[in-house]
């Protein structure tokens, strides 16, 4: 039975050509669609199949990893979360999961704080003004937004990334911090003079609010309705981590009642749709889960994955296994 790695989606080619070389005799197989539902994956996955390279958009259920030919022995995800694999099933069947964290935390940073410079000071809804012909001189009350600097920034999730989103906005805009997360992280809050709040005091304090939890149970429409209805009318929230943190359709009503000021989405419920009534909204910047989408970012994640395959299927423990 010929060997075969499975890739779900196109990925840098360097690191691909890595694969190949080092993986020789085996069937390095590229879906080179951007589509692919469970059932094709599961066919891709034929008998001889030793690992897989998924992305964020593949749904590795417990029954998906449970029909998945007993050859396969890693799974590596092109990203940071894995809200996508359940990784009690993998361990259960002895396959090892890997990630790619470290590497895009600055990436995914810069959309997080683009994201709040956009929301606060109205870019999108300002260019598309200028574009129609309609910016007809400098005027005192043109398209006002809200002051950046100095104002209260809370964080929801103090791993990396919402660390490296925190340490910009205080160094770069002096922004207070506020956080709230599981532990209290001592370095954190002395670098950034940050303070660990609940999520109540968050809510209602801070001017921005940047999600970077990780996707479970509990992060799980963690804003939602009496949430928002907490939040300052002059409030952004901005989530560059999983969409169903948010609930969707909340949001939407309380950006078109203006009760609160605006939100930047990288991420979102049901990707990739976006909640009915969202894109009418001029108060919210949407893009498409590019927080990690840099050129060297991709790059190294694809190194990333192709190392801890070999590394599995050599019988050494991948540096980032999860499981
Ligand atoms: C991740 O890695 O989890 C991001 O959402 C995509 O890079």
């Amino acid at each position: 039975m010929e060997e075969r790695i499975v890739i779900t989606r196109p990925i840098p080619q360097a690191p691909l050509n890595w694969l190949r070389e080092e993986m020789t005799g085996a069937d390095v197989a590229v879906h080179d669609r951007d589509d692919l539902s469970t059932s094709e994956l599961l066919k891709l996955c034929v008998d001889g199949t030793s690992g897989m390279i998924v992305t964020l958009a593949d749904n590795l259920s417990r029954s998906t990893i449970e029909r998945l030919p007993e050859s396969v022995k890693v799974i590596s995800t092109y990203a940071v979360g894995f809200n996508n694999i359940d990784l009690e099933a993998c361990r259960e069947r002895g396959i090892a999961v890997t990630n790619t964290p470290d590497v895009l935390t600055d990436a995914t940073a810069e959309v997080a704080v683009g994201l709040i410079l956009a929301c606060a000071r109205s870019f999108i809804p300002g260019d598309a003004l200028t574009r129609r012909g309609e910016f007809n001189g400098w005027q005192p009350l043109l398209h006002l937004g809200h002051q950046v600097y100095g104002v209260k920034v809370g964080i929801v999730g103090a791993g990396r990334i919402g660390q490296r989103v925190a340490h910009t906005m205080h160094h770069g805009f002096d922004c207070p911090i506020l956080y709230h997360s599981r532990s209290r992280k001592l370095q954190f809050d002395e670098s950034c003079r940050a303070e660990k709040v609940t999520l109540e005091q968050l809510i209602e304090e801070s001017d921005i609010i940047s999600l970077h939890c990780p996707l479970t149970a509990e992060t799980r429409h963690l804003l939602g309705a009496s949430e928002f209805a907490a939040m300052q009318d002059h409030t952004i929230v901005v989530n560059t981590a999983r969409g169903p943190c948010i609930d969707e359709a909340a949001l939407v009503e309380v950006l078109r009642s203006g009760q609160i000021a605006g939100a930047g989405l990288d991420v979102f419920e049901n990707e990739p749709e976006l909640a009915p009534g969202l894109a009418e909204l001029d108060n919210v910047v949407v893009l498409p889960h590019i927080g990690s989408a840099t050129y060297r970012t991709r790059d190294a994640m694809g190194w990333l994955c192709v190392r801890a395959v070999a590394a599995e299927l050599r019988g050494d423990t991948a540096k980032n296994r999860l499981v």
